[in-house]
């Protein structure tokens, strides 16, 4: 299917989480508009709130990167449940969202649901209720 590489991107971001802490590994992949892949795992802190999610930080390398369109992310946790972004990561999401971008909640490499942000993160708040 179309997101087998992403997919398979952030179960591999995952293995590399720095989560000493939690002991609970994330990974995730964007896929920009122009189809590269960035991946991220969650990075924790001594300081427990400096943590990054795998989410924020694979849009935050694209970003950096000088992609700022996402039209897929990939999440993944080790989990048995399915891992859903935080409340943080959607907001971020939201930011970078091309117009109908696909959520894959991955639970293993055949098991995800997809979902649009509109299903998780309704009324968004955006820059144009800055105007
Ligand atoms: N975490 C993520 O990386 N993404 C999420 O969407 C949920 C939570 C991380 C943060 C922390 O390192 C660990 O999972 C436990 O909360």
């Amino acid at each position: 299917m179309k997101y087998d590489k992403l997919i398979l991107e952030a179960i591999k971001a995952k293995d590399r989480a720095y989560a000493p802490y939690s002991k609970f590994n994330v990974g995730a992949a964007v896929l920009t508009e122009d189809n590269n892949i960035y991946s991220g795992c969650n990075i924790e802190n001594a300081s427990y709130g400096a943590t990054n999610c795998a989410e924020r930080t694979a849009i935050f390398k694209a970003v950096s990167e000088g992609y700022r369109k996402i039209k897929a992310i990939a999440i993944v946790g080790n989990s048995e449940y399915f891992t859903y972004p935080c409340g943080i990561c959607r907001q971020v999401i939201s930011e970078f969202a091309l117009k109908n971008m696909e959520i894959i909640i991955v639970k293993s490499k055949n098991e995800y649901i997809i979902k649009t942000l509109e299903d998780i993160l309704p009324q968004a708040f955006t820059k144009k209720d800055l105007k």
